[in-house]
C-alpha cells in the first residue's frame, strides 16, 4: 500500500511511523506530510531517510491516508483526499457522522464494512476506555458507568509534552512557569479542563467519551458520565471506572473476562504492588486493567483502573490495526 501521514511530525504522526514499521505493515511507498514549518526536514522508516513535504492543497497520490494534523485540516481536506484514498483520520471531525465508521478493532471491527472512504480513530480516552468495557459488558451488560480521568500532557500533541518538560525545567529552576498548551500551569498540579466548556457544564472531551462510546460499542442506552482531568505524565491516559451491570458479577469473574480480551493485559496484584501505571503502560501496545474490585456503592458494580498509551492504542496504534483490516478481504 502507498500511505501518506498527514501531521507526520506530530506527536501521533510519529508514533505512527514507529508502529508501520513494528507491525511489518505492507508499505510500499510512504510519504510524510505537515505544515510548512516542516518541509525539508527528514524522518526515518526502515532506515530510510525521508523528506517532509508541505501538504497540498490536492488528493495524494497514496492508497491510504492517515490524518493526524488537527480537526481543521481534517475537515477541509479529508473530503478531498476520500475522492482518491482511505482516510483513516484520528481528529473529531468525522466521528458523529453517521456515514462514518468509529472503530476500535477489538470493538467494532464489523462497523468498516460500511466506510465510504473516511473511517474515523476515536478520542484517546474513549479508545482505552472500551478495550476493558466493551469484554465487560458483552459479559454482564454495563448499564451506568463513572469516569475519572488522569490524562497526560501527550493529549494535547508534542507542544503539549514540551510545555510540561520546559515548565517543570522552569518551576524547578524556581522561574515562573509559563503555559499557553494549558489553560494553567500544569507541572506539579492537576487540571479539570480539556476542551471547551458545554452548556450542561461538562467539557467536550467528557462528552466525546460517552458519544463515542455508545457509538463504538453500539449501545446507546449505556450512560455514562465522566470527569476528564490533566495531570502532569508525559504520556499514557489512566481512568477509575465504576460500572454497574445488568447482571451479578464478581472481580474474579470480570478478571478471567479481561484476560482473554485481545489487547488487554490485567495487572493485579495490589499484595505485590502490582496495577496500572502510566510508567509501565507506556510504550505497551496492550491496555493495563487492575484494581478490579466490587463497587461499595452498586448492586453489581465493578471499580477498576485502567492505563494506557494514549499516543499508541489512544491513536497510532488503533489506526495501523484498522489500516491492517482494511488489508483483509472483505466477507461475502
Ligand atoms: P508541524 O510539525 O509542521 O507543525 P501535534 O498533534 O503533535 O501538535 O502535531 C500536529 C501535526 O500536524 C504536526 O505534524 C504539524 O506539523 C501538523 N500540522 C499542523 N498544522 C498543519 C497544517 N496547516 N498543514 C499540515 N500539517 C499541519
Amino acid at each position: 500500500m502507498r500511505v501518506g501521514i498527514v501531521g507526520a511530525t506530530g506527536a501521533v504522526g510519529q508514533e505512527i511511523l514507529k508502529v508501520l514499521e513494528k507491525r511489518q505493515f505492507p508499505v510500499t511507498e510512504l510519504r510524510l506530510y505537515a505544515s510548512a514549518r516542516s518541509a525539508g526536514k527528514t524522518l526515518w522508516f526502515r532506515g530510510q531517510a525521508l523528506t517532509v513535504e508541505p501538504l497540498p492543497e490536492t488528493p495524494l497520490p497514496v492508497d491510504l491516508v492517515l490524518a493526524s494534523a488537527g480537526g481543521s485540516i481534517s475537515k477541509q481536506y479529508a473530503p478531498i483526499w476520500a475522492r482518491q484514498s482511505v482516510v483513516i483520520d484520528n481528529s473529531s471531525a468525522f466521528r458523529y457522522e453517521p456515514g462514518v465508521p468509529l472503530v476500535v478493532p477489538e470493538v467494532n471491527a464489523h462497523a468498516l464494512k460500511q466506510h465510504q472512504n473516511i473511517i474515523a480513530n476515536p478520542n484517546c480516552t474513549t479508545a482505552i476506555l472500551v478495550m476493558a468495557l466493551y469484554p465487560l459488558h458483552k459479559a454482564f451488560r454495563a448499564r451506568r458507568v463513572i469516569v475519572s480521568t488522569y490524562q497526560s500532557a501527550s493529549g494535547a500533541g508534542a507542544s503539549g509534552i514540551e510545555e510540561l518538560l520546559q515548565g517543570t525545567r522552569r518551576f524547578l529552576a524556581g522561574e515562573a512557569v509559563e503555559h499557553r498548551v494549558f489553560a494553567h500551569p500544569l507541572p506539579f498540579n492537576v487540571i479539570p479542563h480539556i476542551d471547551a466548556f458545554q452548556e450542561n457544564g461538562y467539557t467536550r472531551e467528557e462528552m466525546k467519551v460517552l458519544w463515542e462510546t455508545q457509538k463504538i460499542i453500539g449501545d446507546p442506552s449505556i450512560r455514562l458520565s465522566c470527569t476528564a482531568v490533566r495531570v502532569p505524565t508525559l504520556r499514557v491516559h489512566a481512568e477509575a471506572v465504576t460500572v454497574e451491570f445488568e447482571r451479578p458479577v464478581s472481580p474474579e469473574e470480570a478478571r478471567e473476562v479481561l484476560r482473554r480480551a485481545p489487547g488487554v493485559e490485567v495487572v493485579d496484584d495490589p499484595a505485590e504492588k502490582r496495577y496500572p501505571l502510566p510508567i509501565s503502560a507506556s510504550g505497551k501496545f496492550e491496555v493495563e486493567v487492575g484494581r478490579i474490585r466490587r463497587s461499595l456503592v452498586f448492586d453489581n458494580g465493578l471499580d477498576f483502573f485502567i492505563a494506557g498509551d494514549q499516543l499508541l492504542k489512544g491513536a497510532a496504534l488503533n489506526a495501523v490495526q484498522i489500516a491492517e483490516l482494511l488489508l483483509e478481504p472483505v466477507p461475502r
